[in-house]
């Protein structure tokens, strides 16, 4: 028997100012496209945006729909848009922010399981990290440099495979 540990390291910004040039505008995109969540039932809006290899940029906000389930969260909306307009592109960054129409949100929204199950596929497939921002409405901003620090022992092809 042993015992193994699973380290993951992610970065704290403590404001949108603190990020570069580049992240910040990326979130700038993902804050304004929340206002296209369709969010009647959870009220609470979120943006992705996508920043790819060629510089293209891709965004999505979640949209919600009557039998719940058939929603979509903002992230995959985005990424499948990505994968759909340039299957052979590698995405670089994703920036997530989130927001509701009742209450301030006020610490980093992280993708949620689906959402990083999702992600870990595009990663795995573009052999590149994705490096993750994610905030709330305002205040910190939580930087991942690849989506495995946010899913240790991911389920992808080779658990398929058996290899
Ligand atoms: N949501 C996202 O868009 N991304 C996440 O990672 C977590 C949750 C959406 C789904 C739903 O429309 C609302 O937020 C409340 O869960």
């Amino acid at each position: 028997m042993k015992k193994l540990e699973i380290k993951a390291s992610l970065t704290v910004f403590d404001s949108l100012d603190e990020l570069s040039d580049d992240a910040r505008e990326l979130m700038l995109k993902a804050i304004s496209v929340r206002k296209n969540a369709y969010a009647p039932y959870s009220k609470f809006r979120v943006g992705a945006a996508l920043e790819l290899e060629n510089e293209e940029v891709i965004v999505g906000s979640n949209q919600e729909n009557a039998a719940f389930p058939s929603g979509l969260c903002a992230e995959r909306v985005a990424i499948f848009q990505a994968g759909t307009q340039f299957p052979d592109v590698a995405v670089k960054t994703m920036a997530i922010s989130a927001a509701s129409d009742t209450y301030s949100v006020l610490t980093p929204t992280p993708p949620c399981g689906a959402c990083r199950q999702s992600i870990a596929e595009y990663e795995e497939r573009q052999k590149r990290p994705i490096a993750l921002y994610f905030m709330g409405e305002t205040g910190k901003v939580v930087k991942a440099d690849s989506l495995k620090d946010l899913l240790p022992l991911i389920f992808g092809k080779a658990s398929l495979n058996n290899i």
